[in-house]
């Protein structure tokens, strides 16, 4: 066991083995404990308590289960660095009859398993302990669950009916939780993390939702929507809660960006471009046009083998002096040069 200082958590930590790199950042763990506010909440995979520790503050009683004694030990020591000793650790496989009869009074059961390391597509009953043997040992217990899946689950390997909600910090899709029974909210949400706040959005009917017009070219502003909205599915609901004129660009396979003449501010925007310039494919030309502006970094945003990567920046920035940076998107057989406006 080690104590060790880490961009996770606001104090150092006690960790051992690949505890930490798993734990939940301190983040995520102060807003999931804040939406999982109860009594008694039950922590079954809680390895060295980085969610747990963060329960106990927004909870009466949280018992701490995990098979790993080592970690368990870990997760002791971090409840006497935060808490004031309103856990109860137990150490043991949850799965087992002898766990879930020590957890009768719990209102909330949660856990965020391990994940076989060697799995290419994740499956909810290969995650450790397996999501459908909880629901199932614990179904006389509570109906209230909780889980935190792997974000990149395709959601069609998600078989029962719950909330998905995709949490981003700093512009990057951070973690999935599910919430099952009474704690559904919804069918899916985009929550976005920021220090002392959170912005959440949530899945509406879809007769409710505007039709987002695709369009050819960006218009003067083009928005960058942020990975929990992306992989929630919720454009139209970010359209019908602006209520702004919003249109979409088709910028490659995957990826989309909202545009529009007004520039429009909103937290579910990772980033903002306003558009400087459009010229053919042509790293004479897009060159030719930035010199004399006050660009002196061109960020291509589009797909190119890594090998010509350098070569083609290189062709772009010759001599450019400037001290500002242009992102460089390419629709159609056009160059369309931005400034980003905010940066998450
Ligand atoms: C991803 S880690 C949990 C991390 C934790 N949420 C945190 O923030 O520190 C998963 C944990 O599940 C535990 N685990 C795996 N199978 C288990 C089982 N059947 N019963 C209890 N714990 C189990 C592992 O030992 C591991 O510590």
């Amino acid at each position: 066991m080690e104590k060790i200082s880490s961009p996770k958590f606001s104090k150092p930590i006690y960790t051992c083995g690949d505890g930490l790199r798993f734990a939940t950042p301190e983040i995520v763990a102060r807003y999931r404990a804040g939406r999982l506010h109860t009594s008694i909440l039950a922590d079954i995979s809680c390895g060295i308590g980085g969610q747990t520790i963060f329960f106990a503050r927004e909870c009466q009683k949280v018992y701490g289960v995990d098979i790993a004694g080592d970690k368990l030990q870990c997760a002791q020591k971090n409840d006497s660095l935060y808490n004031f000793g309103n856990i109860t650790f137990i150490e043991g496989n949850a799965l087992s009859t002898q766990i879930v009869e020590q957890v009768t009074d719990a209102d909330i059961i949660f856990s965020d398993p391990a994940r076989p390391a060697a799995e290419t597509v994740r499956q909810t009953d290969s995650l450790r302990p397996g999501i459908p043997m909880v629901l199932d040992v614990y179904k006389d217990i509570t109906d209230k669950f909780a889980f935190e899946a792997p974000p990149q689950m395709p959601p069609e390997r998600i078989d029962f009916d719950c909330e998905r909600e995709y949490i981003s910090v700093d512009g990057k899709l951070n973690r999935l939780t599910l919430y099952l029974g009474p704690l559904k909210q919804c069918e899916r949400s985009a929550v976005v993390l920021e220090e002392t706040a959170f912005h959440k959005l949530e899945s509406e009917d879809k007769s409710q939702l505007p039709e987002i017009a695709e369009i050819d070219e960006p218009k003067t502003y083009a928005f960058e929507p942020d990975p929990a909205v992306v992989k929630a599915g919720l454009l139209g609901e970010l359209v019908l809660e602006l209520k702004q004129p919003l249109e979409m660009v088709q910028i490659d396979a995957k990826r989309k960006l909202l545009t529009s003449d007004i520039l429009i501010d909103s937290p579910f925007f990772k980033n903002t471009f306003q558009l400087i310039g459009k010229v053919p494919y042509d790293c004479r030309q897009i060159n030719s046009f930035l010199q004399g502006t006050d660009i002196g970094i061109a960020v291509i945003r589009f797909n190119i083998a890594p090998e010509k990567y350098w070569d083609i920046r290189n062709k772009i920035e010759k001599d450019l002096t400037g001290g500002k940076t242009a992102h460089l998107f390419k629709i159609s057989r056009s160059i369309y040069l931005f400034e980003n406006l905010r940066t998450s």
